[in-house]
């Protein structure tokens, strides 16, 4: 069965902007996710405590996080790579945090300048502070189906890097399609997995870019596994700076047409929604990618 409420985990302002070549400015990043919270998002991931020569883009994290509104009942998850990203979110106020590792080699050297093995030493005493200060933390995998260097990734690849996720002490797995190459009979294998591995479906959010156009296909697979967290892009902008292949994210207005065709709940206003991912696009200087987006009438 399908579930009859489903939490999205807006990521826009983080993945969307990071791999956008316009640097918005700060302001305009603050009213973006101001609106995403007004539209009914209930988790708007904000920005990343990373390197700001490697993300140049979210370089204004500490401005952003002064300056940014907090909406009643809204979480605003940062990305914290190490304990300088994690002091940085601290100082910051931040609540809710994610660390991003990848189940191959190869983009874990690309993105985090380490090994598998490496980059989950250097999240361990990131997560154990975290939960020293109550914080809440999400752990990413990314490249769970494909990656550009490596072609297809090994179910058990991935379930050998989530479970030393989960053994740190993280609070959720989000299973990352980096370039968007999952398709749903991998998602369920997936999934299946990790449930074999002790990680149930509750624990699991999915992660996909459209890339290849299956993102929601391999959703609705996730939600017959029983995932019931989903992350998606407002507008469908975003990629990865460290993964050429990968485009935007699943739109979060496609997400939701299909989610409330299916008289599954989200709390979200998808009409104030497009509109404020048509404002970002007016902003970023190009038309939204959403096919929901496009296909609305402008209110
Ligand atoms: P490194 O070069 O190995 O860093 O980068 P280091 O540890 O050797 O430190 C070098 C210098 O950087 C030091 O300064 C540190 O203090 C400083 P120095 O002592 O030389 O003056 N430094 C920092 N400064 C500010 N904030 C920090 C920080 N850390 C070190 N946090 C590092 C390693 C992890 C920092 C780098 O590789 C990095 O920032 N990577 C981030 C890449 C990134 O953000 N990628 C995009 C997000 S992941 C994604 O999009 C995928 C996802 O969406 C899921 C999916 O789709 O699959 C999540
Ligand atoms: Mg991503």
């Amino acid at each position: 069965g399908l579930p009859e409420r489903v939490t999205i985990y807006e990521v826009g302002p983080r993945d969307g902007l990071q791999n956008e070549k316009t640097i918005v400015p700060v302001a305009d990043k603050a009213a973006f996710i101001a609106r995403l919270a007004a539209a009914g998002l209930r988790t708007v991931e904000a920005t990343s405590f990373v390197h700001p020569k490697w993300v140049p883009q979210l370089a204004d994290a500490e401005e952003l996080l002064a300056v940014m509104e907090r909406a009643e009942g809204v979480r605003y998850p940062v990305l914290v790579p190490n304990e300088r990203g994690l002091d940085r979110a601290l100082r910051a106020g931040v609540t809710h945090i994610a660390v991003f590792a990848s189940a191959t080699e190869s983009f874990a050297r690309r993105n985090l300048n380490r090994t598998v093995a490496e980059s989950l030493a250097m999240f361990a005493p990131v997560v154990t502070r975290a939960k020293e200060n109550g914080l809440w933390v999400r752990a990413y995998v990314s490249m769970c189906f494909g990656d550009p260097w490596e072609g297809e990734v090994p179910i058990e690849q991935v379930v050998s890097v989530a479970v030393r996720l989960m053994e740190l002490g993280c609070d959720e797995l989000s299973l990352g399609d980096t370039i968007g190459v999952g398709t749903p009979g991998h998602v369920t294998a997936l999934i299946g997995a990790l449930g074999e591995a002790g990680i149930g479906a509750q624990r699991l959010a999915v992660h996909f870019h459209d890339t290849y156009g299956q993102a929601l296909a391999n959703t609705l697979a996730a939600l017959r596994c029983g995932v019931t967290t989903v992350d998606s892009s407002a507008g469908g902008i975003g990629g990865c700076p460290y993964a050429e292949s990968a485009t935007g994210n699943l739109a979060t207005e496609d997400l939701v047409w299909m989610l409330h065709g299916l008289g599954i709940q989200t709390g979200v206003d998808l009409p104030a929604l497009a509109a404020t991912s048509r404002w970002m696009a007016t902003r970023l200087g190009r038309p939204s990618p959403s096919r929901v987006v496009q296909a609305l009438p402008v209110e």
